[in-house]
C-alpha cells in the first residue's frame, strides 16, 4: 500500500469505520475540498447520471461527497451506510438538501419498496460478500431504464486487492443490458495525486 487511504479501500470490510469517519475526508478524493478534484468528480458524475432529475441511491455512502454531488446536481438521494459515524456525517453534509440518509447493510438496503434510477456504489461492492448475490439484489431496486454507476478497482501491487473490471462486467452480464467501463487510472485529478493501479467506473443500464 502506498498510502492510508489505499490502505483503508483495501481492508474494506476489515476496517472500524466509525473509526475512521472523523478523517475520512481529509483524503482528496473523499473529502473533495480541493476544487479540482471536486470539480473533476462532478463532472464524471454528471457524465454518468441521468440528465432529469433522478431518485438515487448511494450504498456504502460514507460521509455523503458523492451523494452530496449529486444534490447539487438536482438528483434526490438516499444514502445508505452501515457505519453511524458516517450516517451522522453525511446527515450533517446533505442537511437541506433533498436527501436522506439510513443506517443500514448496503447488501440489503432498508429502503422497502421504493425503487431507483440510479445506484451509485463507490468502493463498497468488492468487499462485500458474494458480490454476485449483491448485484442481483440491487438490481430489484432500480426501476426499468435504470443504471448501475459502480466506481471500484484493485489496489497495491504486493497483494492486490479489489475487483477488476473484467469480473465486475462479467458479474453485471446476467442482470444489466448495456455495459459501460471507464478508466480512471490515468486522470490524476480525481485521486489528488498519479496513480498506477486499476482504477474504473462501470455504468449499466438495465
Ligand atoms: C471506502 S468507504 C467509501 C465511502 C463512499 N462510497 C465514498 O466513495 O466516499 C466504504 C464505506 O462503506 C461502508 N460500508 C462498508 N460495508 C458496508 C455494508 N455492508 N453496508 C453499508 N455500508 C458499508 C463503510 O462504513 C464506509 O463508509
Amino acid at each position: 500500500m502506498t498510502n492510508e487511504s489505499e490502505h483503508l479501500v483495501a481492508v474494506g470490510a476489515g476496517v472500524d469505520w466509525d473509526a475512521e469517519a472523523a478523517a475520512f475526508d481529509d483524503e482528496p478524493d473523499h473529502g473533495l475540498r480541493a476544487p479540482e478534484v471536486r470539480a473533476a468528480w462532478a463532472a464524471l458524475l454528471r457524465s454518468w447520471l441521468p440528465e432529469r432529475p433522478a431518485d438515487l441511491l448511494d450504498l456504502g455512502c460514507g460521509t455523503g461527497s458523492l451523494s452530496l454531488l449529486a444534490a447539487e446536481q438536482g438528483h434526490r438521494v438516499t444514502g445508505v451506510d452501515s457505519s453511524p459515524a458516517m450516517v451522522e456525517r453525511a446527515r450533517a453534509k446533505l442537511a437541506g438538501r433533498d436527501a436522506v440518509v439510513l443506517h443500514g447493510d448496503a447488501a440489503a438496503p432498508p429502503v422497502g419498496e421504493q425503487r431507483y434510477d440510479v445506484l451509485l456504489v463507490r468502493h463498497v461492492l468488492w468487499a462485500l460478500p458474494d458480490p454476485a448475490r449483491v448485484l442481483r439484489h440491487w438490481r430489484t431496486l432500480l426501476r426499468p431504464g435504470g443504471r448501475f454507476v459502480l466506481v471500484e478497482g484493485v489496489w497495491g501491487t504486493l497483494t492486490p486487492v479489489g475487483i477488476p473490471a473484467d469480473r465486475l462486467t462479467a458479474l453485471l452480464e446476467p442482470v444489466a443490458g448495456s455495459v459501460r467501463v471507464q478508466r480512471l487510472s490515468d486522470e490524476p485529478v480525481l485521486w489528488g495525486k498519479a496513480v498506477d493501479d486499476e482504477r474504473y467506473a462501470v455504468v449499466a443500464t438495465v
